[in-house]
This record gives structure tokens, sequence and C-alpha cells, in this order.
């Protein structure tokens, strides 16, 4: 909910609000399985939509689908209200867009190989870092000859030229090693069986589809990823979130401080993103994370503990939601420690044993003041989602589908010229310049051949020419003599 200009989640003495100027502060929700924090998302995503601010959500269970439609009570929510005390909620639809990588659930999103770059592509594929560095050379090579990598059969192509042709770019780019683009081809297989193959390709998406507002009431846009079966591929996943924070990274403009954020995205099971991460990759997600502030992007991360954030990123998240954590071993009571000892300490509550008693949907919370301080720690209950929790029916998804913006934009998949088309005329020039070059050297061969035939007979026909000719002298004398003799007769 959006009241006074505050964006509401919970309520505990007073009610706890995200200020909207603090909302790209970044923010952190917490907690054990189970506690509440895919709810407390939902929630936070209605009230910023109310706000006036788009939200761009991966949906991995598929319980985030419900946002356009509104909600309904039972006997918890009414429970929940009372304890709240709110009389101004309400139930009430918002307005979503669906996508889906397989465009399966939502419009696809899709974008080009160039785009994502050959770093995280070469995380995608698990490559080390000699493969890398051959991807980096493949890459470099298709720009500088002007093949566009937009999909996998391009890249497969590019791959197997300059494998091919390695020896002609040892020396302007370096080694090109075979093993490591069979390894690369190999992996780029998994890649399409996994659905690389959906995901690359035009059309691709204009990350500012994401920002859009209800033209009757300028809600913001909640953007709802389906992600089920993509989250079943940890490392695409991944990937792929990290590619959309670069992307929107990269197109969005510096705004510095603004009354509220261009767009807000989350990350729930933001563990697999930083799990198995290079250092080197860490660094420049902590740099984006910085960064980005500036650009008006708010991000938060969900996750069981915050010791799934790496420790540079934690500072950065200023609006904290702990859930509940259960300490049954010396690791997990670290954990709670470490939790509670990051909030800033309220002296009326144990921060420790409060992690451990709170309910569902129960939550320690520290927003931002005006300041940009965090607030004392309080504890607090967290809204009911205005819209409807869980699942929604296959014909329900296609009546959103069918009336939203976007239909038609990307749903089918477009095949332009890039490089496969560019190489593929390339490959034939060679191949019939070398079918060429060898019919000349065959011809040439041949004519060799002949000239050595025809000296080889000039010369017999001139050894013959002179016994010929010998012959024919004594011939010729003998019919002359006989001629002249019969003349004479
Ligand atoms: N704010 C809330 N209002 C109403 N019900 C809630 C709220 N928070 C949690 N619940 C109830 O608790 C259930 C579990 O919450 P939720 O799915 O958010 O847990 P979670 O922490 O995301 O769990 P997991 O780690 O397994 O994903 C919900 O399905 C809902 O019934
Ligand atoms: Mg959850």
């Amino acid at each position: 909910m959006y009241r006074n200009q505050k964006i509401l989640i919970g309520v505990g003495k007073q009610e706890l609000a995200i200020l909207p100027n603090m909302a790209n502060r970044h923010g952190l929700i917490t907690g054990a399985s189970g506690s509440g924090k895919t709810i407390t998302l939902k929630v936070m995503a209605e009230s910023f939509s109310s706000a006036g601010i788009p939200v761009v959500l991966a949906d991995i269970k598929g319980d985030l689908a419900g946002m356009p439609f509104p909600g309904a009570s039972n006997d918890k929510i009414e429970e929940r209200l009372q304890t709240l005390a709110i009389s101004d909620f309400t139930f009430e639809n918002f307005p979503t867009h669906f996508w889906d990588v397989y465009g399966e659930f939502g419009h696809p999103i899709r974008t080009t190989i160039e785009n994502v770059g050959s770093d995280l592509l070469a995380r995608m594929l698990g490559l080390t870092e000699a493969q890398t560095g051959v991807l980096t050379i493949v890459f470099k090579i298709a720009k500088d000859n002007g093949w566009k990598l937009i999909d996998l059969k391009d890249l497969r192509l590019v791959l197997q030229y300059v494998g091919d042709n390695r020896s002609q770019y040892t020396l302007e780019y370096g080694n090109v090693s075979l093993q490591s683009i069979g390894t690369i081809q190999r992996n780029l297989l998994v890649l399409e069986e996994q659905g690389g193959d959906f995901f690359f390709g035009e059309p691709s998406i204009s990350i500012k589809d994401f920002i859009r507002f209800d033209p009757t009431d300028g809600r913001g846009f909640i953007n709802v990823i389906h992600a089920v079966k993509l989250f079943q591929k940890p490392n695409l996943y991944a990937t792929f979130l990290l590619w959309l924070l670069t992307d929107l990274y990269n197109t969005l403009p510096e705004v510095g401080d603004i009354a509220k954020p261009k767009i807000v995205f989350f990350f729930d099971e933001a563990h697999l993103l930083f799990e198995e991460m290079p250092d080197y990759m860490i660094k420049k997600v902590t740099q984006i994370v910085k960064l980005i502030r500036s650009k008006g992007i708010g991000l938060y991360f969900i996750s069981q503990s915050p010791k799934d954030i790496p420790e540079e990123v934690l500072p950065q998240l200023g609006n904290r939601i702990q859930h509940a954590l259960r300490a049954y071993t010396p690791a997990e009571q670290k954990v709670i420690k470490a939790a509670a000892s990051s909030f800033r300490e309220n002296p009326e509550i144990n921060t420790e044993e409060a992690i451990m008693s709170l309910g569902t949907g129960e939550a320690l919370i520290s927003f931002l003041n005006e300041e940009g301080e965090p607030n004392m720690v309080e504890e607090a209950t967290i809204l009911p989602p205005q819209s409807r929790m869980g699942t929604i029916t296959e014909e329900e998804r296609h009546s959103i589908l069918d009336k939203s913006l976007f239909k038609g934009k990307y749903d089918t998949k477009i095949d332009n010229e890039s490089a496969y088309e560019n190489l593929k005329i390339v490959i034939e020039e060679k191949q019939k310049a070398e079918a060429l070059a060898l019919e000349q050297k065959q011809k040439e061969k041949e004519e060799k051949a002949k000239a050595k035939e025809k000296k080889k007979k000039s010369k017999a026909e001139k050894a013959a020419d002179k016994v010929t000719n010998s012959a024919m002298n004594t011939l010729g004398r003998k019919i002359g003599n006989s001629l002249f003799k019969g003349l004479f007769k």
C-alpha cells in the first residue's frame, strides 16, 4: 500500500514504510524456508507499483502470478488485518506483464549473443579461464569482420570457421586452441538443450519495456518473469539475472538523487546468483550495485541468510527485512548473531531472540530514514498481499497476455541476416576459390604435360623428318631419275 508518500510494508509499534527517495538504496529480505519472504516480496512489489514504481521480479514457484487479480479474504487474513489495525486495506489487482524466457507463460525474453557478451556467456557455459580467452578472441574476430553474433547458430559457425582457419588469426589475436573450441562447442550444445535457443535471438527485449505505467492511474507495471523452468538450470538463471542487471545498468542514463526509483528489481533465491561466482565477477557486480543507485534503480535481494550475499555487497543493501531463523546448530546460531548485529540496535528488543521467535509473515525491519541512515530495528507484522496469493489458471494467464501491450511485439522469433548467413557466403566463396585454384593448377599441370609431350613429339618428328628427308631425297632422286628416264626414253 502507498499512502502519505510512504511505501507501507508492515506495522509494528508504528507503521513501517520505505521512503520513495530511499528505495534506490537497495534492500535485503532474509529468513528460513516458509517464514514469509516471497509474500513480503509480493507485498513490496504491490506497494512499489502503487507508488508509481515499475517492478521486475522472477517468479520461481509460479506463486507470484496472481498479481493481476484481486485477493480474497479468509480467517487468517482477517486476523492479520485486525493485528495490523489498518482501516483502509482493500483487495486490488495490479497492472502486470507476464514474461518467460521459454515463451510459454509470458512474452518471450530474448537477447543477442553479442549483447550478453563473452564474459557472461563464458559463465553460462562454465568455461575455464583459458577457454574464456578463446571465446573472447572469437568474439573479437567476429566483430572485426562485421559478423553479427545474434543466436547460437551464429556463434557455432564462427567458432568452427575460426577453428578451421586458426593459423591465419594467431599472429593478430593470439593462439586459438582447437581443444578449447571443441569444449565451447560441446557446452553450447548443453546450453541449447537448456533453452539457449529460446533466449538468444531477435526481436530482443527492449529493457525500457519493463518501465511502463498504467495509463489510468499511473501505477507502475509489475513484470513477472516466469522462472519455474529457468530456475531448474541454476547457472542459466543466475546469468540471466546478471545480464538483466548489466543491461539495465548500461541502458539507463545517470539521474542522481531522485524522488523515487525508475524501476525496482527483486532477486529471489539470490544465493544462486553468487554461488561459484568468480572473484572478478563479484567485483563487477559489487560495482554495479554501488553505481546503479544513481541511475534510479533499486535492487532487492531475497535469500535465506545474509551470508548468501558477498560481504562487499551487504553494506549496499540499506532497507532490511529479517524473517524468522531457527538455530539448531552452532553454525546456525552464528548466522543469527551475525544477522542480529547487522541491525541498528533497539534497546527495547533483544534482536537475537526476536529473530528466533518470529511467526510466519512477521519480521524484524529496519528501513532507511530521511538522512539515509538505518532506523532502529523493529518487530513488525507484514501486510497481507492485496492481490491474489497462489497460482492462476491457464485461461486467466491468457486473458492477461491477450490484452497486453506487447502482444505480437516479441511473440515470434525473427531470423535476420547475421554471422551465420555472412559466413556461409565467405565459406562458399572460399570453397569456390579453392576449387578454382585447384582447377587452375590441374590445368597448368596438364598444359605443362602437353607442352612436354609436344616438345617430345616435335623432337621425334624432327628426327623422323631427317630420315624421311633423306629417304625422300633418295626416293625423289629415284623417281626423278625414272621420270627423267621415262621422259627421255
Ligand atoms: N504477509 C503475509 N500475509 C499473509 N500470509 C502470509 C504472509 N507471509 C506469509 N504468509 C503465509 O505463509 C506462507 C509461506 O510464506 P512464503 O511463501 O512467503 O515463505 P518463503 O519464506 O518464501 O518460503 P520459501 O523459502 O520456501 O520460498 C504463505 O503461503 C502464506 O500462506
Ligand atoms: Mg519463497
